[in-house]
C-alpha cells in the first residue's frame, strides 16, 4: 500500500463521471474507472492513461449486487482501502411525461440506479473508506432534486415534469445526509454535488454547460480538506438549497 489517493467514480466511462475521473486523476489520484460495460470502461481508462493519468477500469453495474461486491473485493485486494467514492452513475428514463402519466415502473427503474445503486455501492465500499485517513463520498445529485428550487414557480426547474428522476435525486439528498450523520465521528465526509445543466447523453446534449464544468463541484467535494463540510449540497457556485 502507498500514499497515493485511490478514487472510484461510478459511471465514469462518459459524461460528467469521465470528467470527474479526469480531474481527480490530473490531481494525482489513481482513478478506478467504474463502468457497467467492460469494453466502454477499458476505452475510457485508455483515453485517460494517454493523458498521463493512472486510470484502472473496474467493471461495476451499480444495480447488480454480484457486480458491486466483486468490485469491492477487487478494491480491497488491490488497494486495501478507498479514499474517494463518487456515486456518479445515474439515469434519466422519462421523456417529459406529466407526473400523473408516469407509470410506477419508471420510478422503480430510475430508483434502481439513482437511489438503490448508491446505497449498495456505498455500503459495499464503506469498510474500505473507513480504512482511509480521509475518506470522501460525493453523490451526484441535481438542482432538480432540490425541493426549494422545484417548488418555486418562478424557477425554471419547477417546469421539469420528471417525477421519477427529480424524486430520485431528492431521495439521494436525504441519503447523503443520513450517511453524513452516521459518519460524523469519523474523518469521512459525505456531500451531494449539483453539476448544473450539462450537455451529456443523459439529456440529449441539451444543457448549456460542459461535462467538465459539471465535474467541478464533485471534484472539489472529493478533495475537501479535513475542516471541510459534511452533510451539504453544493454546486460550483457554493451551497445549494435543499
Ligand atoms: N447532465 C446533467 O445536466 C446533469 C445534471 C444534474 C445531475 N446529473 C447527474 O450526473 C450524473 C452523470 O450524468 P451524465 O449527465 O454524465 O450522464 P451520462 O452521460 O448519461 O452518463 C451516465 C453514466 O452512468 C452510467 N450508468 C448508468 N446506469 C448504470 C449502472 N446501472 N451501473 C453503472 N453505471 C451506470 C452510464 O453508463 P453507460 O455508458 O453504460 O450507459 C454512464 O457512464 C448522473 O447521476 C446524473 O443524474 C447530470
Amino acid at each position: 500500500m502507498n500514499d497515493v489517493t485511490v478514487a472510484l467514480v461510478t459511471g465514469a466511462n462518459k459524461g460528467i463521471g469521465y470528467e470527474i475521473a479526469r480531474g481527480l486523476g490530473a490531481a494525482g489520484a489513481t482513478v478506478l474507472v467504474g463502468a457497467r460495460d467492460a469494453a466502454r470502461g477499458a476505452t475510457a481508462a485508455e483515453k485517460l492513461s494517454a493523458e498521463g493519468i493512472v486510470a484502472v477500469p473496474v467493471e461495476l453495474d451499480v444495480t447488480d449486487p454480484v457486480s458491486v461486491s466483486a468490485a469491492a473485493a477487487r478494491v480491497e485486494r488491490e488497494y486495501g482501502r478507498l479514499d474517494i467514492l463518487v456515486n456518479n452513475a445515474g439515469v434519466l428514463l422519462e421523456r417529459g411525461q406529466k407526473p400523473s402519466r408516469t407509470p410506477v415502473e419508471a420510478l422503480i427503474l430510475t430508483y434502481a440506479t439513482n437511489v438503490y445503486g448508491v446505497v449498495a455501492v456505498t455500503n459495499a465500499m464503506l469498510p474500505l473508506l473507513r480504512a482511509s485517513a480521509a475518506g470522501r463520498i460525493v453523490n451526484l445529485s441535481s438542482g432538480l432534486g432540490s425541493l426549494a428550487l422545484t417548488s418555486d414557480p418562478d424557477n425554471f426547474y419547477s417546469t421539469a415534469p420528471l417525477l421519477a428522476y427529480n424524486s430520485s435525486k431528492s431521495a439521494l439528498n436525504a441519503i447523503t445526509v443520513s450517511y453524513a450523520n452516521e459518519l460524523r465521528d469519523t474523518p469521512i465526509k459525505v456531500n451531494a454535488a449539483d453539476p448544473g445543466y450539462c450537455a451529456t447523453d443523459l439529456n440529449g446534449h441539451s444543457g448549456p454547460r460542459t461535462p467538465a464544468q459539471g465535474a467541478a463541484a464533485a471534484i472539489r467535494l472529493a478533495t475537501l480538506p479535513a475542516d471541510g463540510p459534511t452533510a451539504g449540497f453544493f454546486s460550483e457556485d457554493g451551497a445549494e438549497p435543499w
